[in-house]
């Protein structure tokens, strides 16, 4: 990777050290200045705008096949269901519906059914359909508010229906800036591991691929490569993907904001072919009992708080990173604080790199996030550098991301909880024993729940909900999305995963975070 160019040089820019706040730019003329983030006056749209076009209403009742969450996650296909505008709906819905709407000062914030860095969001979903019953061949774009679609293009040559994931860097970097350019693929990925999960749940084999025609999935789906680009594809089966335009498609109304650097770093891994799928992995042998995966999706959130005093049970981390990482290359590492039977430490899973108490390092690495430090466990990807090119470096983050995705479904479906976490890049390769030269990925925190989200509602019918706050000691980043509220702990719930103690002798997270350094909680007074 050049650090120097493209990608390499925006994973540089976008690099978090302890010397600079998280939202202060690089003194590189590279990056912009002028932008304040999160600045409620510029707040982007929650999606793309095609005002005036016909909208093709999607069954409001989902027909959910009651597939179990971890049959599908080990890989287990049942027979093909019919795809019809119904199902095709549940699939785009299980992805990118809106399951919750947050009320904060008089204005509603729609969360989507697959997570989102800062809840920003800032993916558009297309299908392009072959043979869909009740939806006409062509191009659609996914309205998650209506649960509709709009047909932005003629039908396209190819033969199985595809969806394709678009990001909106704009969207993310209202909060990130250029970092928002990762967010991008890490939500990708997690947006397609649910997406993934709910075709194959109706034996619909979910085919993945990040190597495409830039310019003529641009084409096709009427993202212009500045303020929106493609990013991945999932084709709903085997056969020759949708996906070569046959006439132009509708460019529909996105904010003119543009960040240089993510345009370069988009172009710089552009290419022109269409690659083979994602391989699936082999399928494990067990599958744990669990509920549907739309049961799943549905009760799953970012778990805002973690109980550091109760462990996980061993094979509540042995199973979701088996079903997390089938037929995924880039490497992924463990940093375990309590699961029972299990000597905390950092792994190379399953082997221990050295052992050690590492919760208030890991709060640290994660910007003081508390949340690192109280899971029972925390998954960490990174790749060697001399090993991604502009094109890899994308889907090294994308990967990162699906496994993220497919963690969290994993530790729902176990009764367990998870979120997405940022981290400080500089301080990780230390954490791993590393080259410093490593590139960082993506945290993912398991633990046990200290309360119960409330389940996500179906298509029009959203959950109202108001956030839980995290941990004190946060930044930005981590913290409530919509701002603070009063900072409460919890009571411990009975019916939480896991039933061991840990951390004797600790003080309790909220003394622990109080003592942590304050250099994110002065973040958020500015
Ligand atoms: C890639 C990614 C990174 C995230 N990073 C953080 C983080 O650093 N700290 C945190 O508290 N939550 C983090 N989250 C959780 C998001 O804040 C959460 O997904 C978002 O608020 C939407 O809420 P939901 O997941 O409950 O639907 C992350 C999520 C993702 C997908």
């Amino acid at each position: 990777m050049n650090r120097e160019t493209g990608a390499g040089l925006l994973h540089r820019l976008t690099s978090y050290s302890p010397d600079r706040e998280w939202d202060v730019p690089a003194d590189d003329p590279r990056v912009r200045h002028d932008l304040t983030p999160n600045d409620p006056d510029t707040h982007p749209p929650f999606t793309k705008g095609y005002p005036g076009q016909p909208r093709l209403a999607l069954p409001r009742e989902l027909p959910t096949p009651g597939t179990s969450a971890t049959a599908v996650l080990a890989g287990h296909r049942p027979a093909p269901h019919l795809l019809d505008a119904a199902q095709l709906g549940r699939i785009l819905f299980l992805g990118a519906g809106i399951v919750r709407v947050a009320e904060r000062r008089g204005r509603e914030h729609p969360f989507r059914a697959s997570g989102s860095g800062g809840a920003r969001f800032p993916l558009e979903v297309y299908a392009s359909t072959c043979g869909v019953e009740g939806v006409p061949d062509g191009v659609h774009w996914y309205d998650p508010e209506a649960h509709a679609l709009v047909q932005v293009g003629p039908p396209a040559e190819g033969s199985a229906t595809t969806l394709v994931v678009t990001g909106v860097p704009w969207r993310t970097g209202w909060r990130y800036a250029e970092r928002g350019w990762r967010h991008l693929y890490w939500d990708a990925g997690t947006l397609l591991s649910q997406l993934s999960a709910a075709a194959a749940s109706v034996g619909r084999p979910p085919r993945l691929r990040t190597l495409f025609p830039d310019a003529t999935l641009r084409a096709l789906v009427g993202a212009d490569g500045v303020h929106e680009y493609p990013l991945a594809l999932l084709s709903l089966g085997d056969a020759a993907p949708a996906v070569v335009p046959s006439g132009a498609a509708l460019l529909g109304d996105l904010p003119p904001v543009e960040f240089p650097l993510c345009t370069e770093a988009q172009r710089a891994g552009e290419r022109d072919t269409l690659g083979e799928p994602w391989p699936d992995g082999a399928p494990l042998d067990d599958a744990p009992p669990a509920g549907s995966i739309d049961e799943v999706i549905l009760r799953r959130g970012s778990q805002r708080r973690m109980d550091p005093e109760r462990t996980l049970p061993r094979s509540h981390l042995d199973w979701p990173l088996r079903a997390a990482l089938r037929g995924i290359t880039v490497p992924h590492w463990v940093v375990v604080h309590g699961v029972e039977d299990t000597a905390p430490g950092v792994y190379r899973w399953p082997d221990l790199v050295y052992p050690g108490e590492l919760r208030d390092e890991l709060t640290r690495v994660c910007l003081d996030q508390g949340l690192a430090g109280d899971a029972a466990y925390v998954v960490i990807a990174a790749a060697p550098a001399a090993e991604l090119d502009d094109r890899g470096y994308r889907d090294a983050q994308l990967a990162a991301g699906l496994v993220e995705g497919r963690l969290h479904l994993a530790a729902y479906a176990l009764g367990a909880g998870a979120t997405g976490m940022t981290f400080l890049d500089s301080e990780v390769p230390a954490l791993l024993r590393l080259p410093e030269d490593t590139v960082t990925l993506l945290f993912t925190c398991v633990g046990v729940p200290s309360y119960r989200a409330r389940r996500g509602g179906p298509p029009g019918a959203p959950t109202t909900f108001r956030p839980v706050t995290p941990p004190p000691g946060l930044t930005p980043a981590g913290g409530s999305v919509l701002g603070c509220g009063p900072l409460r702990r919890p009571p411990r719930r009975p019916d939480a995963a896991g039933s061991g103690r840990t951390g004797r002798g600790r003080p309790p997270a909220t003394r622990r975070s109080a003592a942590r350094t304050s250099r994110a909680a002065r973040t958020w007074r500015r």
